[in-house]
């Protein structure tokens, strides 16, 4: 049943590549917030994960991984719906359909395009339609709110731009749905190169933190993260330098105010703040880590949860997606409702 008093929350997170601390922080740090106050979807995309070079067999470990670590990190299966993109089937039909009214040129601006696809030998159409795809995921559910970090900004515009291009033309359809983005913690940057945002593909081993590294492990990275040339423990988003971040990640991980952090570190030594940072970061992931360990050991339990998702989201954008051919004028299959039948989907 969906619930009219509360705004529809939907976020979409890609199964391939080792989850980052900078995907907890835009991530799913707001997916568990957001869970509370809405009617919320998570959709794992694994759809948008074959844009890029991939493997068979890594995608379905990756989709079971990420669903462990989503209810890791806090959502609840009571009060979200978890599930994965391709046993939706309305998903890829939107993006078809929404492909009529997307800008090529808009299309060719995404900067998320640009880079990923910099330097690459093949390019699938598949990275450059991308963008659809999302906004056929959020279009669909009659999305409020989108949790998501900076990086998905331009996104999550031109899924507006989509959604209104598509009422204008067609008639009202969707609802135009807004960004929801962190104060702190929107963009976490690379630990050894801070201009640089924390990716899985774009970071190296030493730059990212993973959700499931060891204690150590995540210690030693914040031991060697970059510090050079500052001036003390003083904030500074501006300046993209290694301190600054580090102060919106022990702000993250704390959840205390970076006014505070300032206050007890500005006369520390880069010595003994990057070490208080890393040690916030254990405390944080450590519990996370031990949570996804017995969640992850359990498969059928994780199958079960993904297809009563599956079915509580088919519930909910099979009608829209049913509007929007009725809309662009496409003939009804009619026979099946004349017998009674359901339109057959998801098989
Ligand atoms: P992805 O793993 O690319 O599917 O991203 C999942 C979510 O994590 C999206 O909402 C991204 O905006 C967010 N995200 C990814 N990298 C970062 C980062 N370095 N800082 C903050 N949020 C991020
Ligand atoms: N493109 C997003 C990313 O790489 C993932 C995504 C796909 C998404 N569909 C979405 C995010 C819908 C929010 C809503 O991070």
């Amino acid at each position: 049943m969906t619930d009219n008093s509360k705004p529809r929350v939907f976020s979409g997170i890609q199964p391939t590549g080792k989850k980052t601390l900078g995907n907890y922080s835009g991530g799913f740090r707001q997916y568990v917030q957001t869970q509370a106050t809405g009617d919320a979807f998570f959709c794992i995309v694994d759809l948008h994960s074959i844009t890029v070079d991939y493997d068979p067999a890594d995608l379905r470990e990756s989709t079971l991984d990420l669903a462990a670590l989503l209810f890791a990190t806090g959502l609840d299966s009571e009060k979200s719906t978890v599930f994965a993109q391709s046993h939706v089937s309305a998903h890829a039909e939107a993006a078809w359909l929404l492909s009529a009214v997307t800008s090529y040129g808009q299309l060719g601006r995404m900067t998320q395009f640009k880079d990923k696809s910099e330097g690459r030998e093949f390019i699938s159409a598949g990275l450059f339609t991308y963008p659809v795809l999302m906004a056929g995921d959020i279009l669909l559910y009659q999305t409020d709110l989108v949790p998501i970090g900076d990086d998905q900004r331009q996104h999550l515009e031109l899924a507006r731009d989509v959604a209104e291009r598509f009422n204008f033309r067609f008639g009202e359809t969707f609802r135009v749905p807004s960004g929801v983005f962190p104060e702190v913690g929107g963009r976490i940057m690379d630990l050894q190169e801070p201009t640089k945002k924390m990716s899985t593909t774009l970071s190296s081993e030493q730059g990212a933190v993973y959700i499931t590294d060891t204690p150590d492990a995540i210690r030693k990275k914040f031991k060697s993260a970059v510090t050079d040339s500052e001036r003390g423990v003083r904030y500074d988003p501006e300046a993209k330098a290694g301190v600054s971040n580090l102060l919106e990640i022990m702000s993250v991980a704390t959840g205390r105010s970076i006014d505070d952090l300032q206050a007890e570190f500005g006369d520390a030594g880069y010595g003994t703040f990057k070490e208080a940072v890393g040690e916030s970061v254990v405390e944080l992931l450590a519990p996370i880590r031990e949570r996804f360990e017995a969640l992850r050991a359990d498969e059928r339990e994780l199958q079960r949860l993904l297809a009563v998702g599956a079915e509580k989201a088919r519930r909910v954008a099979d009608p829209t997606l049913e509007q929007m051919y009725d809309r662009m004028g496409f003939a009804k299959a009619t026979a099946g409702r004349l017998f009674g039948a359901a339109r057959p989907r998801g098989l």
